[in-house]
């Protein structure tokens, strides 16, 4: 479903907040924006919705989807077209100022691409992860069970975060 449009009164009813499920987009560009130079990746890039908005704030950037987004994503930046796992693996550029984790929202994926995302973070650099808000904000079906990483994040004392609390949830982590 194209939600961009629809007309309001055509938006799902069923599904607490949909309608302002793409809200993260301007914040993710904004934070882009707010570090001189930026390196930025996304894991799970899609159909570009944040990409061309946040890949456009910075200097360099590389996303990340196992499906092929580079229709979509305005010739900016460089994708990997593979799993995040790979990715993390393969990548040998320079530490990234921001990531914005939103690929496989079930829990292991979700939690490996946090914490790599986390080891090769730039000094002061900071990780927005989506869906990060539990059940029943979120549905498993769409939002799978990543959100349970949120709260390790917020448990580890080196760490230091926070998080929107609107559907479908969106957390910000950087090391203490
Ligand atoms: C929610 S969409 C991303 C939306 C996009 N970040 C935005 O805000 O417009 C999730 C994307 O993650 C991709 N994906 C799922 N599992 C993945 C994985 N293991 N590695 C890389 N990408 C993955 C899917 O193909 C899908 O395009």
């Amino acid at each position: 479903m194209n939600t961009q449009t629809l007309n309001r009164k055509e938006w799902p009813i069923d599904h607490m907040g949909y309608e302002n499920a793409v809200w993260h987009t301007p914040i993710i560009a904004g934070l882009v924006a707010a570090y001189p130079e930026a390196v930025y990746h996304e894991i799970g890039v899609l159909r570009g919705d944040c990409w061309r908005s946040a890949a456009a704030n910075a200097a360099e950037a590389h996303g990340v989807d196992v499906m092929d987004s580079w229709p979509y994503m305005d010739n900016i930046g460089q994708l990997w077209h593979m799993k995040s796992q790979q990715f993390f693996r393969e990548y040998d550029g320079p530490p990234p100022d921001v990531v914005f984790v939103d690929g496989d929202h079930y829990l292991p994926t979700c939690r490996n691409d946090v914490f790599s995302a986390l080891s090769i973070l730039a000094p002061g650099g900071t990780i927005a992860v989506h869906d990060t808000l539990p059940p029943p904000i979120t549905r498993r079906e769409l939002s799978g069970d990543g959100w349970q990483v949120r709260e390790e994040l917020e448990r580890n004392m080196r760490l230091e975060t926070f998080t929107i609390w609107r559907y479908p949830g969106l957390t910000f982590v950087r090391a203490r």
